[in-house]
């Protein structure tokens, strides 16, 4: 059976998706779970794109344990300086440059012919290879490039010393047949000189299809986003890929080295911290993808199983909600607990999650798993804090006019504010905006519950704009007026971390 390599691009063009954007503590969190999940390699960023990438690629580099991290650079010689820079300290590191070999591309965006296209191509794989051993080139809008000269920038970069070559559906225009075919082309022009790898993007919605396709005609690497995040309509779904790799190893004779039990937690982190919610339908990681509403597939599947599932949902990591523990629960239940659940976690930051934890089992009576996670996530990787909520108090009904008094703390201090609003979340948000004295606008606010019941934690995500900058702030607690003001406080945070030199 071949082995798929798993190259997760989240943290880099999955984070092009709008208002996506990570910070350094957030992509290593991220990094971290991605480890977990056994992914290849991971693109930690694109190193000369920004200060925060260039710190984000350097801090995995030297900190996550596993897989291979990686740089994007374009064929130009400070990209690719830039991004040994930024890996020079990592044991296991790639770099990845690319070059558009479509003529659209080179005649309207980069003015150059096609010999001048493949001469930097090859001259900047070189350069990366004077850094590194593992060098990575994508001909960028590869599937509307002539395909004669793909195949001869394709030959010529892996002579140049490219160990993988990427072939990105750059604009998702692609289709399953043609893409497969198109690899079959490379595979039979480089052999196994090097690696094929795919890079789908998904705006007709194939980006699976077609990296699927292309696995079939000899790819062996895939490039992918958790929850298919990525740039426009974002880019192909790993756990679609890799749950179909597994599904169907008896037609595509392929695995990867995922650990599909991590997938649905990688899912929710990254919905957390990027604030971009799953939609319900959504393959194997959707709320509602294992549920069964028929009458007639409820009754198959007590019969047996298998009538209507192909895949278990303990496979990808779901499972059926599980009463854990309540107020009575000690501390030793509890960080063992949090170790079945995968989290490693310091002594200290135990301890701080363990007095959360007592203060939730007051407010709720039965603590599940996903509240127990939704409690670490919300307290981990967070910024430092310069604001922090010490207290509100709230009054409202039909016939009063909302009210909130909040009590922050900014840096040392103690200040507390009165403010009406059209609603509660309104009057709060007034009042900490007052407090603060900050001019972001908000741009979106999303609710959602954590398990069932009137006592289940909410979560709250919004997003702040300021100075045309995006950023996103959560918040998780059974009081969703206190979750509300817990994540525009968190995005305020954030904004002051940003704004530090
Ligand atoms: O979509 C694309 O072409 C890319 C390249 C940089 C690989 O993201
Ligand atoms: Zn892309």
């Amino acid at each position: 059976m071949r082995k798929i390599k798993i190259f997760d691009t989240t943290l880099r063009d999955g984070e092009q998706s709008p208002g996506a954007s990570m910070n350094v503590e957030e992509k290593i969190q991220l990094a971290r779970q991605l480890a977990s999940l056994k992914v290849d390699i991971i693109e930690a960023g694109f190193a000369i794109s920004s200060p925060g990438d260039f710190e984000a690629i350097k801090r995995i580099g030297d900190e996550v344990e596993g897989p291979v991290v990686c740089s994007l650079a374009r064929a130009r010689e400070e990209d690719i300086k830039r991004a040994w820079e930024a890996l020079k300290d990592a044991p296991r590191r790639r770099i990845h440059t690319f070059h558009s070999t479509s003529d659209i591309h080179l005649k309207y965006q980069f003015r150059v012919d096609r010999e001048e296209a493949l001469r930097r191509s090859v001259a900047m794989v070189e350069l990366a290879r004077s850094f590194v051993e593992d060098v990575e080139f994508s001909p960028m809008d590869a599937t509307r490039t002539e395909m004669g000269y793909l195949l001869d920038v394709v030959e010529a970069v892996v002579a140049a010393g490219a160990k993988t070559v990427n072939i990105p559906d750059t604009v998702g225009y692609t289709t399953p047949e043609e893409f497969g075919a198109l690899i079959a082309e490379i595979k039979k022009r480089i052999g196994n000189k090097a690696v094929i790898s795919v890079h789908c993007h998904n705006d007709l919605g194939l980006a699976v299809a077609n990296s699927l396709s292309a696995v079939a005609n000899g790819a062996g690497q895939v490039e992918c986003t958790i929850n298919g995040i990525g740039e426009r309509a974002g880019n192909c779904s790993m756990e679609e890929v890799v749950m179909a790799l597994k599904t169907r190893k008896d037609f595509f004779n392929a695995s990867t080295n995922i650990n599909t039990r991590e997938i649905v937690r990688t899912s929710r982190l990254v919905s957390k911290i990027t604030g971009i919610p799953v939609q319900p339908n959504k393959a194997i990681v959707g709320a509602n993808a294992f549920a069964h509403e028929s009458g007639i597939h409820q009754d198959g599947l007590l019969k047996e199983k298998t009538t209507y599932e192909i895949m278990r949902p303990e496979d990808v990591g779901l499972q059926s909600t599980k009463l854990v523990m309540g107020k009575h629960s000690g501390r030793h239940a509890f960080k063992t607990r949090l170790k079945e659940l995968g989290f490693s976690l310091s002594q200290e930051e135990i301890d701080g999650l363990f007095e959360r934890f007592k203060r939730l089992a007051d407010q709720k009576k039965d603590i599940y798993d996903e509240d127990l996670e939704a409690l670490v996530l919300d307290a981990t990787a967070r910024p430092p804090e310069l604001y922090r909520l010490v207290d509100l108090s709230i009054t409202s009904g039909l016939t009063q006019k909302p009210t909130a008094t909040v009590k922050m703390k900014i840096g040392e201090e103690i200040f507390d504010r009165m403010e009406h609003g059209d609603g509660p979340v309104d009057a709060t948000y007034r009042a900490i905006v007052a407090i603060s004295n900050t001019k972001s606008t908000l741009r979106s606010f999303d609710v959602k519950s954590i398990t069932g019941g009137t006592d289940a934690l909410g979560e709250v995500s919004v997003s702040l704009e300021e100075e045309g900058r995006g950023v996103r702030g959560n918040g998780a607690d059974t009081d969703i007026i206190v979750a509300a003001a817990k994540a525009y406080i968190d995005a305020l945070n954030k904004l002051a971390a940003r704004k530090k030199p």
